[in-house]
């Protein structure tokens, strides 16, 4: 008994310690104006020394991608500091392997301005903005998944590559958050943005997007994200999704028939039940137009009584492997849950396709 009560007091000690640090450190420490320094001279910046490097940053209209809001849970708020960052902290290392520590790669949510700071941001990143746009149109395309189309006001264009994507501002309890949603329309059409959304039970982001209607207002960030569209148009291009994955790979397939209307394109859609459907219609016209577009969609799950169907059924991986020849040079764009994104990383590395050619979103 006498040794729980140790283990508790000491506890409870320690917790009071932690707390009235980081009381103190919030009230005593004024690390005042601090320098942040980004390129090398290229945007000097003076900054309020104690917040962390991702709010000076976005204080300064600098987006960096950051889908948990500043959490230290997404790790996608990356960027290169090369002075005045202090040790990398263990809520950073789940985030960092070995090779970005040594290339000074941190958490921009986590380093806290305690005095002047040097980093790097690639030009990419200085160039995301913040919009203002409208809704135009929102159509529920099944039980849970929604379109919103969006008409630019300020900035009214924007400049984004397939397979980008913005963080939507959606209000909250605690003040706005941000989340990602990939960009559906096409990069052709440079006063929309149009998303793809399922609605997560109590989500605040999709939620929140769920809920819009022509004519309301609504604020993002971007373009973010790496995706290079291969730009050799005999390397065929393979798209496997589920669900909401639909939107980055709709902007893709859109913007690769604009621009290289011969060209092999390949979609496998897995679905689970005939309500999750959705856009079938839309791309076999496209095929129709494109004799080398080819679509494929799978079901799942077991057909209810009466049912009918004459796609595939089965996992989606289950299709690539079936309609794909071997040794033909691709590129693929893989974008689902992360079961799935493992399953046909599998089936096209056995069908010959390198690493480097296999591009994936994990939502
Ligand atoms: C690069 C990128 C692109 C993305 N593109 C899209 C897109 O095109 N369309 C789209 O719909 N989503 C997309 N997402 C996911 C999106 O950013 C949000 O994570 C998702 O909408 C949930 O946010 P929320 O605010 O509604 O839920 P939150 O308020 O963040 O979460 C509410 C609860 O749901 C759980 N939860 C969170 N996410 C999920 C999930 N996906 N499934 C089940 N439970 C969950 C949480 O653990 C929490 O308990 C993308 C994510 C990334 C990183
Ligand atoms: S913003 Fe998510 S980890 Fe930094």
């Amino acid at each position: 008994m006498v040794y729980v009560w140790s283990i508790v007091c000491f506890a409870g000690l320690v917790m009071a310690l932690a707390t009235l640090l980081m009381v103190a450190a919030r009230v005593l420490v004024n690390y005042g104006v601090c320098k942040l320094d980004i390129n090398a001279g290229e945007k000097p910046l003076e900054v309020e020394g104690g917040q962390t490097l991702l709010s000076a940053l976005y204080a300064n209209e600098i987006f960096i991608p950051s889908a948990c809001g500043g959490k230290g849970s997404c790790g996608h708020c990356k960027i290169t500091v090369t002075g005045g960052g202090g040790p990398v902290l263990p809520t950073e290392t789940p985030y960092l392997d070995r090779k970005e520590i040594r290339a000074n790669l941190r958490l921009a949510c986590q380093v806290k301005i305690r005095e002047d700071v040097f980093v790097r941001i690639p030009a990419d990143l200085l160039n995301v903005k913040m919009f203002d746009a409208t809704v135009a149109s929102a159509t529920q395309l099944t039980h849970d998944i929604k379109e919103i189309r969006m008409k630019l006001d300020e900035p009214a264009e924007i400049s984004q590559r397939p397979g980008q994507y913005v963080q939507v501002q959606a209000p909250s309890d605690e003040g706005p958050v941000f989340r990602a949603y990939s960009i559906s329309s096409a990069a052709h059409e440079p006063d929309v943005v149009e998303l793809v959304v399922r609605l997560v039970p109590d989500g605040i982001g999709s939620t929140y997007l769920h809920n819009l209607n022509p004519g309301d207002k609504v604020n993002f960030t971007g373009p973010y994200g790496e995706f290079y569209l291969n730009e050799d148009p005999s390397v065929e291009i393979v798209c496997v999704g589920g669900g909401c994955g639909m939107a980055p790979m709709k902007n893709i397939i859109d913007t690769l028939y604009h621009r290289w209307p011969e060209r092999t394109c390949w979609l496998f859609f897995g679905c689970r039940t005939t309500q999750d459907v959705f856009y079938l219609d839309r791309w076999q016209k496209l095929a129709e137009q494109h004799p080398n577009f080819h679509v494929i969609y799978a079901l799942s799950d077991k057909l209810q009584d009466g049912e009918k169907w004459d796609g595939e059924t089965g996992f989606i991986h289950l299709s690539v492997d079936k309609y794909l020849e071997e040794g033909i040079p691709r590129q693929a764009f893989l974008c689902g849950p992360p079961l799935m994104i493992e399953a046909v990383t599998r089936t096209l590395t056995a069908k010959g396709l390198k690493p480097e050619d296999i591009f994936y979103d994990e939502f």
